[in-house]
């Protein structure tokens, strides 16, 4: 294998997201919104509902079907479009458990002992997590390798697992002497791939944050939208000149941030416009915006949540098609490792 040229696998592009609790401004601008931008580059996209990763901590099973079809369509209004990507959720295709359980076996346990995500969702109780919740980002390094997909786009906050997925990439290659699972390159770019808390510009907006003045959600109205940004903590000096003067004001940076996302700018180009003014400005015109561009998005999830049928019609088309892709990755996988396949031979 050393001598042999390193294989150029062709770019495939692949990301998920949970169906756990509703949408937000983060989802949105660190992962829908440039979802469905990379359609039109001419690269196969496959997107995935990751209902395997969501049941790592307890689903009410109605809750979690109504979410992955909201999930779904939210997807779906925010321009990713189940024609030309290939949209499914999870546990519809076998290989994503079966690749995750062999990964199981290649990852080692103080690998995992270091991903932050897991320290920060089992606290202080990791003896009561589940088992599932530990092993999760192998199971998410399988997401990607069952396609062998070269290129994740994703929120600053996954960069760890992407690196976990190289490790194990790396490791299962080297352990059975193949070149067979490409190494993957994060995409974590533009101005929002980090949105942070309306009342604290030092924390992640979740849809995990108690309070609700603390994100935006797909779901929200115009009336919501507005007055979240309104209350929006914020300190009292105007808006800088420059970038550099966002230093050390994490509020003001984030409203910026947003701003320069939604609208499609750089930072440098909305302050170029708002420098100097204050926030009884600026809130208003972020505002305005936020409901132009958010608005339309929630309406479409309203109207596709009145056909449900529909919803797991397209997932299940969705399904086959990733199946097809997954199954004979791991027909390979299986012949890699060992694994004797003689049924219906
Ligand atoms: P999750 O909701 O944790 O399943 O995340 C789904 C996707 O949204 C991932 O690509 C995350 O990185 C991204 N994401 C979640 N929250 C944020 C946020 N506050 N800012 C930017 N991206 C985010
Ligand atoms: N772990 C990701 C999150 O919480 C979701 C996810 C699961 C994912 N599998 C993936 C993202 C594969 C990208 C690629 O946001």
């Amino acid at each position: 294998m050393s001598d042999a040229p390193a294989k150029v696998f062709p770019k495939r592009i692949f990301s998920g997201i949970q169906p756990s609790g509703g949408l937000t401004l983060g989802n949105y601008l660190g992962a829908l919104k440039r979802f469905a931008v990379a359609q039109d580059e001419g690269i196969e996209t496959v997107y995935c509902l990751v209902d395997l990763h969501a049941i790592t901590v307890w689903q009410d099973p109605g809750k979690l079907r109504h979410a992955t079809r909201e999930l779904a369509a939210g997807f779906i209004a925010s321009g990713v479009d189940p024609a030309r990507s290939i949209l499914f959720n999870q546990s519809q295709v076998p290989a994503h458990a079966e690749l995750a359980w062999i990964f199981n076996c290649v990852a080692r346990m103080g690998w995992l002992r270091r991903m932050t995500q897991f320290k920060d969702k089992a606290g202080k109780h990791a003896e009561e997590a589940s088992v599932g919740l530990f092993a999760y980002p192998n199971l998410m390094a399988a997401d990607i390798m069952a396609y062998h997909a070269t290129h994740v786009p994703v929120g600053e906050d996954q960069k760890q697992h992407l690196e976990l997925t190289r490790d194990i990439a790396i490791k299962f290659n080297h352990d059975y002497g193949v070149d067979f699972f490409p190494v993957v390159e994060p995409v974590i770019e533009g101005a929002a791939t980090r949105v942070m808390s309306l009342r604290d510009g030092t924390k992640k907006m979740s849809k995990s944050d108690p309070s609700d003045q603390s994100r935006i959600n797909l779901t929200d109205d115009a009336d919501a939208i507005a007055q979240k940004f309104r209350k929006a903590r914020t300190d009292s000096e105007p808006l800088p000149e420059t970038v550099d003067g966002l230093d050390g004001r994490a509020e003001a940076r984030n409203l910026v941030n947003i701003y320069a996302a939604l609208a499609d700018v750089t930072p440098a180009q909305v302050l170029a416009q708002f420098g100097g003014q204050g926030f009884g400005t600026f809130k208003p015109a972020l505002a305005d915006l936020a409901v132009a561009k958010l608005t339309p998005i929630s309406a479409e999830m309203k109207r596709l949540m009145q056909d449900v049928a529909e919803i797991d019609r397209v997932l299940g088309v969705g399904a086959e098609r990733a199946h097809a892709i997954a199954e004979p990755v791991l027909d390979q996988t299986r012949e890699i490792v060992g694994l004797i396949r003689s049924r219906g031979r």
